[in-house]
C-alpha cells in the first residue's frame, strides 16, 4: 500500500521543507521506494536542498501537460525519488493544480512524501486533498503552534489522518511550552522533536539534507528516529563515543 504524506504547517518557516527532505531520505535508506514531490507551488526550496540543476520538468511542466510525471522524477543518491517544483512564475501561472490529486495517485511506491507552501491556501488544501495523511510541523513557539492547530483542524475536515506533530527547532528553554500540554490542546501526538541544530542549516548550504550531510548530528538522529516510528521499525543511535569520534573528524578534515 502507498502511503501519501503531506508535511503541512499553516506558518511559514517552521521547517517543513526541512523534515520533508529528511524524512523522505531516511525512508529510502530504509529500502522503502519513496518519491518526494515538491508540492510547494508559489515558493518552492526542496531544489536547494538537493541542489537539482535548473532547467528540468517540474511537477508545474507536469500538471501545465508540458511533461509526463515519469519526465518530471529525477532519482538522488540515496534511491529517492525527487519531483521538483519551478522556481518561473510563469509555469506558475500555466500549471492546472485542480489535476494534482489524479497525478499523485499514479504514482507507485511505499511512501509519497509531499512538501507544501506556507499558508493554508486552496493549493495547500489541493495537496491536503490528494494525500491519506499529514504531518504537523511547528515550532514550540505560539503563533506558530496556533496555526498548526488550524492546519490539524482543517486537514481533518478534509478527511486526512493526522499522524503526529513534529516539533521542530527546540532549544529546551524555559519559555517553550510544555509538551504533554501542546498534545492535550493540538489533541495530536508529538512524533518528534527536533532540537534546534546548526548543522540543519549548514546542510542547506551544502545542498544536501542533514542525514547525508552530518548523519551523527542531533537533528539527523531525531529525522531517523522519525523515518523509524514511520516505517515501525526499530532505530538505534549511534553511541555517544561514535558522536565524538564523528565531531571531531568533522572539525579536523571538514565536510
Ligand atoms: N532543526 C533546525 N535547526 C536549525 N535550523 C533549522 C532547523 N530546521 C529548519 N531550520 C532552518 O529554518 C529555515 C526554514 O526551514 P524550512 O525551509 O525547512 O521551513 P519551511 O517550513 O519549509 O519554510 P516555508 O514555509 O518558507 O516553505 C531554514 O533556513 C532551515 O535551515
Ligand atoms: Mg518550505
Amino acid at each position: 500500500m502507498t502511503r501519501r504524506i503531506a508535511i503541512i504547517s499553516g506558518k511559514g518557516g517552521v521547517g517543513k521543507s526541512t523534515t520533508a527532505a529528511n524524512l523522505a531520505i531516511c525512508l529510502a535508506q530504509l529500502g522503502r521506494q519513496v518519491t518526494l514531490v515538491d508540492a510547494n507551488f508559489t515558493t518552492p526550496d526542496l531544489t536547494m536542498h538537493f541542489g537539482t540543476p535548473a532547467g528540468t520538468p517540474t511537477l508545474h511542466h507536469v500538471l501545465a501537460s508540458e511533461y509526463t510525471v515519469e519526465q518530471a522524477i529525477h532519482t538522488h543518491v540515496s534511491g529517492l525519488r525527487f519531483i521538483p517544483a519551478s522556481i518561473a512564475i510563469a509555469d506558475m501561472k500555466k500549471a492546472r493544480y485542480h489535476r494534482l490529486e489524479k497525478l499523485i495517485e499514479k504514482l507507485k511506491g511505499d511512501y509519497i512524501i509531499l512538501d507544501t507552501q506556507a499558508g493554508l491556501s486552496s493549493e495547500v488544501l489541493s495537496v491536503i486533498a490528494a494525500s491519506d495523511e499529514v504531518i504537523v510541523v511547528t515550532n514550540p513557539e505560539w503563533p506558530a503552534i496556533t496555526d498548526a492547530l488550524k492546519a490539524i483542524l482543517l486537514a481533518k475536515e478534509y478527511g486526512a489522518h493526522v499522524t503526529g506533530v513534529v516539533l521542530n527547532r527546540v532549544t529546551n528553554s524555559k519559555i517553550e511550552p510544555n509538551m504533554k500540554g501542546l498534545e492535550t490542546l493540538l489533541e495530536t501526538n508529538i512524533i518528534s522533536v527536533v532540537p534546534e541544530d546548526k548543522a540543519t542549516k549548514e546542510a542547506v548550504a551544502s545542498r544536501n539534507p542533514v542525514v547525508i550531510s552530518d548523519p551523527d548530528s542531533d537533528s539527523a538522529i531525531a529525522f531517523k528516529q522519525l523515518a523509524a516510528n514511520i516505517a515501525a521499525v526499530t532505530y538505534r543511535p549511534p553511541s555517544s563515543f561514535r558522536r565524538r569520534m564523528s565531531r571531531i573528524f568533522k572539525r579536523l578534515f571538514g565536510g
